[in-house]
């Protein structure tokens, strides 16, 4: 292939030419929509640091829920927020919490979008860590008794895939092994596998009022240096049951999503976190950037690193873009 016999440029003329030959499809399949649910009715509470998202009760997320599903999207994934806060995060797995009831309201009015539960604790403890302390210490074990109790009480309210997105060791056998004794063999795990500590996150602790009331999480997290630990870190999730893996942030961590999704027979997600969502907000606010072009190029990015699906904030607005293509 050499010049001037060959010309690159011949294929990219026209926005036919460039269609016949693209390599990457971005589709609205590939979308999962992250919903923060709180108590009450009529409650819909816009998050500052992510214009564009709120905070929403159950009667309000299914409605959500329902514009999701009418734009195709096949999947939402919810956060919950706690009536009340105590040291062990005990509502996670209340058949009252906001997820459940949230859960068994959006699957009413919209039986065939998948629901997804995001499963940890420190949107529930008083503390903000991802489980229970012990002097000062994330207690791993004890902390996955309690995410055993919170994933079959997701299942009961009719979730039809449990996230686990603590980072502990062991947190996915822990999962399988509750739901399966209970029953509930087709309830499926994305495992949030290659979770790094990252400051991407700042939004969504606003969001869901989580950031640490002292430490940080990288005691748990990996360190954002790290690749070859991301793949044992997802092998051990594959054997111990995994569906689907998940690497997060995205951004930033490209290659890793690359890696896994060579390596790994697993559908791979990505998440496309809230400060990767608030940089282009705030960029395309202030008329810095174009919202439209750099919303597509970065999930089409994501789907080009090996991502199958993508949990975007964005996936209502790239849904309807998608679909008057
Ligand atoms: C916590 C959790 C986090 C996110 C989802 N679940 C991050 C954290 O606070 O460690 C981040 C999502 C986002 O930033 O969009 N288990
Ligand atoms: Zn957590």
């Amino acid at each position: 292939m050499q010049y001037p016999d060959y010309r690159p440029r011949r294929m990219r003329r026209t926005e036919t030419l460039r269609r016949m030959v693209r390599e990457t499809r971005l589709s609205v399949d590939n979308l999962v929509y992250p919903m923060f649910v709180v108590p009450g009715t009529g409650v819909e509470r816009a998050i500052p640091s992510m214009p564009g998202q709120a905070n929403l009760s159950v009667d309000k997320a299914v409605e959500m829920a329902a514009k999701a599903a009418d734009l195709g999207i096949p999947a939402v994934i919810l956060f919950g927020i706690p009536e009340r806060k105590d040291a062990v995060g005990s509502e996670a797995w209340s058949a009252n919490g906001v997820v459940q009831k949230a859960a068994k309201a959006i699957k009413k009015r919209c039986p065939d979008l998948v629901v997804i539960a995001d499963a940890c604790f420190c949107e529930y403890t008083d503390h903000g860590h991802c489980g229970v302390l012990h002097e000062g210490h994330l207690d791993n074990d004890a902390s996955l008794e309690n995410l055993a109790r919170t994933v079959v009480s997701y299942a009961r309210a009719g979730i039809d895939m449990v996230a686990p997105s603590g980072m502990l060791d062991g947190f996915v056998g822990a999962c399988r092994e509750s739901l399966d004794e209970e029953g509930f063999i087709d309830t499926v795990i994305m495992a949030y596998s290659a979770k790094y500590a990252s400051g991407y996150y700042g939004p969504f602790r606003d969001a869901v009022d989580s950031a640490p009331k002292s430490g940080d999480r990288r005691g748990y997290q990996m360190d954002s240096a790290n690749a070859a630990e991301a793949v044992r870190e997802v092998s051990m999730d594959v054997a111990e049951g995994a569906d689907i893996v998940m690497v997060k942030p995205a951004l930033a961590y490209l290659d890793i999503i690359r890696v896994i999704s060579d390596e790994i027979n697993l559908p791979v997600a990505a998440y496309n976190v809230s400060g990767e969502y608030a940089m282009i907000e705030a960029a395309a606010a202030n008329g810095w950037i174009e919202k439209e072009r750099v919303v597509m190029e970065t999930l089409t990015g994501i789907r080009r690193a090996g991502a199958d699906m993508i949990l975007t904030y964005h996936a209502l607005y790239a849904a309807a873009l998608l679909a008057r293509r």
